[in-house]
This record gives C-alpha cells, sequence and structure tokens, in this order.
C-alpha cells in the first residue's frame, strides 16, 4: 500500500488550496448571507480544469485521475462549499454520466462546453415525492417517435438557473418500474421548462438551488442518454462517483472547521494559558483529528478504487456515510471551541456546521448509503 501523493498530485492539491484561499475565502461570508452563487469564482475554476477534471483531453477535460479530483474538493470545500458543490456536480454527475454513456455526438455538442467550464451541467433526479425512493419518478416522457413529451416537477436541483445543460430522469412506461426510466439532455430556453424560485437554504447558501419544470417539453430522441430503460441505472452508477465527490466536500468542511479550531486554541486565552493548554479543548482536537484522518483513508480510497477499474459502490457509500458524519460533529465540535465567537459569522465556523448538514442529505441521504452498505455486506 502506497500512502503517498504523487508529485503531480501534490501540485493539484496545492493549486486548489490557493485557489480557495486566496479567490473563494474573500466574499464567501457575504456570498452565504445574500445567497449569492460564486459566478466569477466557478468561471476562474473551469480555467484552471477544476470543472472537468476526470473528462479526457479528447472532450476538452483535464484527463486527471478520481483521486485528484477529491484532492481539490477537499481543499476547496475547506472554505467554500457553495462552489466546490457546483464542482461536484458539474465533475461527477453531469460530465461523468455524458463521458461514460453518451453518443459521439452528445460528447462533441454537450459534454466538450461542460468539461472546459464553458458551460454548467446539472443532474435532475429529485422530485417532490421521489428524493430516496428514486425509482417512483413521476415526470414522465411519453415517447413521440422523433422526440418525447417530458412533463413533470424536480425538486432541489443544484445549478437549477446557472446550469445551460440539464440531465433529466424521468419515466417512459411505468408498467417496466425502474426498466420504464430514461435520462435526457435538456437545453435551458427549450420551451416548456422554466426554473423555479430560488430555495433559501440552511447551509450551502451561496450555491443556487432550484424546482424545475416541464410542460410538454419536446426533447429530441438523439438526446436520450443510453438504450430504452437505462435511466435508472444511468442515475444510479453516475451517483456512485458523486457520492465520492460529496464525501470528499464532508472531509473538505470537517477539515477546514479542524484548522479554524486549531489555530484558534492556540491563540485565545483562559485561565491564563491558550485554551489548547486545557486537557478539554486538546481532546476534542485530538478526536477532531482523528475522526478527520480516518474519513480521509475512506474517502482516498473510494476515489483510488475508482481509479484502479475496482468496483466503488460500497467504498464511496461507506466515504460519504461517515465522513458526513465527522463534518457534522467536528463542525459542532469547532462552533464550542470557537466559544462565543463561533456562533457569529465572522469566525466561518457556524457557517461551515450548517454547510456540513446537506452533506447528509445529498446524492443520497445516510440512510440511503446505510441501506447500499447493508445490501453489499448481507447479499
Ligand atoms: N448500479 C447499477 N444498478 C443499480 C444500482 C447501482 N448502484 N443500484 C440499484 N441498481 C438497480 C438494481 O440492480 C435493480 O435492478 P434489477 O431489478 O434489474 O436488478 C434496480 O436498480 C432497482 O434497484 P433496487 O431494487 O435496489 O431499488 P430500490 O428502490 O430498493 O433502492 C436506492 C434503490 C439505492 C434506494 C436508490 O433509489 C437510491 O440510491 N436512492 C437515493 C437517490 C439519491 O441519491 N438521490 C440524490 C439526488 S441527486 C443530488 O442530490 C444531486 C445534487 O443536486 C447535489
Amino acid at each position: 500500500m502506497l500512502f503517498q501523493l504523487t508529485e503531480e498530485q501534490l501540485m493539484i492539491q496545492q493549486a486548489a488550496r490557493d485557489f480557495a484561499q486566496q479567490e473563494l475565502k474573500p466574499g464567501v461570508i457575504e456570498r452565504d448571507e445574500h445567497q449569492k452563487f460564486p459566478a466569477e469564482q466557478v468561471k476562474k475554476l473551469g480555467e484552471l480544469g477544476f470543472l472537468g477534471m476526470m473528462v479526457s483531453q479528447k472532450y476538452k477535460g483535464s484527463g486527471m485521475d478520481a483521486l485528484s479530483y477529491v484532492l481539490v474538493m477537499e481543499e476547496l470545500s475547506k472554505v467554500d462549499a457553495s462552489a466546490s458543490v457546483v464542482v461536484s456536480v458539474n465533475n461527477s454527475l453531469v460530465c461523468y454520466g455524458l463521458e461514460s454513456y453518451g453518443t459521439e455526438a452528445q460528447k462533441e455538442k454537450y459534454l466538450k462546453p461542460l468539461a472546459s467550464g464553458e458551460k454548467i451541467g446539472a443532474f435532475c433526479l429529485s422530485e417532490p415525492e421521489a428524493g430516496s425512493d428514486a425509482t417512483s419518478q413521476q415526470t414522465t416522457a411519453e415517447d413521440k417517435g422523433d422526440y418525447y413529451l417530458l412533463n413533470g416537477t424536480k425538486n432541489w436541483i443544484t445549478n437549477g438557473s446557472t446550469a445551460s445543460t440539464y440531465l433529466v430522469i424521468a419515466q417512459t412506461d411505468r408498467s417496466l418500474k425502474h426498466k420504464g426510466i430514461n435520462a435526457f439532455i435538456v437545453e435551458k430556453g427549450w420551451a416548456g421548462f422554466t426554473v423555479g424560485p430560488k430555495e433559501n437554504k440552511l447551509g450551502i447558501r451561496g450555491s443556487d438551488t432550484h424546482s424545475l419544470m416541464f410542460n410538454d417539453v419536446k426533447v429530441p430522441r438523439e438526446n436520450r442518454i443510453g438504450e430504452e430503460g437505462f435511466g435508472f441505472t444511468f442515475a444510479m452508477k453516475t451517483l456512485e462517483g458523486g457520492r465520492i465527490g460529496i464525501a470528499a466536500q464532508a472531509l473538505g468542511i470537517a477539515a477546514g472547521a479542524y484548522e479554524l479550531a486549531l489555530a484558534y486554541s492556540k491563540e485565545r486565552k483562559s485561565f491564563g494559558k491558550p485554551i489548547s493548554d486545557h486537557q478539554a479543548i486538546a481532546f476534542k482536537l485530538a478526536d477532531m483529528a482523528t475522526n478527520i484522518a480516518a474519513a480521509r483513508m475512506l474517502v482516498y480510497k473510494a476515489a483510488w478504487l475508482k481509479d484502479q477499474g475496482q468496483s466503488y459502490t460500497l467504498a464511496g457509500s461507506m466515504a460519504k456515510l461517515y465522513a458526513s458524519k465527522v463534518a457534522m460533529e467536528v463542525t459542532i465540535e469547532a462552533v464550542q471551541i470557537h466559544g462565543g465567537y463561533g456562533f457569529v459569522k465572522e469566525y466561518h465556523v457556524e457557517r461551515l456546521m450548517r454547510d456540513a448538514k446537506i452533506t447528509q442529505i445529498y446524492e443520497g441521504t445516510s440512510e440511503i448509503q446505510k441501506l447500499v452498505i447493508s445490501r453489499d455486506i448481507l447479499k
């Protein structure tokens, strides 16, 4: 076993760390407060090649490995999870889905601008009544020959209004259950497609979350991804990689909060000495560091398995389950270590605590990860 990053991975990690400090940190509190999408920063992330990291250069991607991707996700998430979720969705769900399962024409037309960061993508699976229970899609795609007629509503869609390209999952033949589900590429601006109001969220407030409405939207047949009925498998396979990205986001949120708490505990004095000299604080830091290290191992392992071409379903779910739990616990402790300062916005940790919560919800709740893990170990 090699517990060592390559020179190239270290360079990518450093580039992401520098970007987070120089470009994301200034303004992150304000963006959170005003729910402002980090548009300028996302554009620069695209220029750095961080929006199509694992896509081959043939399709204008950066051709990097999954481990480099999680290193970037971790560093960006230490500072701004609202920006890193854009990176995660565009890379893991949209670009990966198109590169793995799209036709050559779809890759030419849609993947290239997404991988280069010229355009942003969104992944549209969740519905008002189909969040965890993803097979119960109510959005319909009626087969009309040359096109499908799309009708329904999608909820909580990341990049809902900033995206140009949407991967939409819909039911074509209900009698076939999950085998009657298809995935489609839908463009912003098509007749009948409207974007609902922005959600007012607890965390990742800078990210752009909307419901989407489809009312008799005509989707050309050539925009279906994969064979007829492939949509549910498409969503599951794509989410498997997505879960590694969100696990890395959770890891980054935890690590960011820990680093702030560590630094603060050395500066802040009480009872005549730095609070880090009090065992009550030192032991908290010890637990935080240990849990983060364990989460990191799971996240890197899942990415490594993906890079080796091995199955990562189980590892990805374990990484997401554990890292998101650690993110929640560590951020709560980071607020506690900061005391009253932790409760105000200037010290960043309260935002990280709010941001941590979403990592236990999106791309499969913790309960869904336990379902995936238990099914695997019991099969
Ligand atoms: N890969 C391939 N096929 C899979 C699969 C996988 N990982 N998981 C399930 N399937 C297949 C099964 O083999 C089965 O097919 P067959 O019957 O032909 O064998 C079929 O799919 C149905 O599977 P299940 O019977 O297991 O379905 P289920 O309904 O019991 O459970 C689930 C499936 C795992 C719970 C799934 O519904 C799920 O993952 N739900 C969570 C959805 C989710 O993550 N949503 C997040 C929304 S996206 C998001 O958050 C993006 C964002 O904005 C950040």
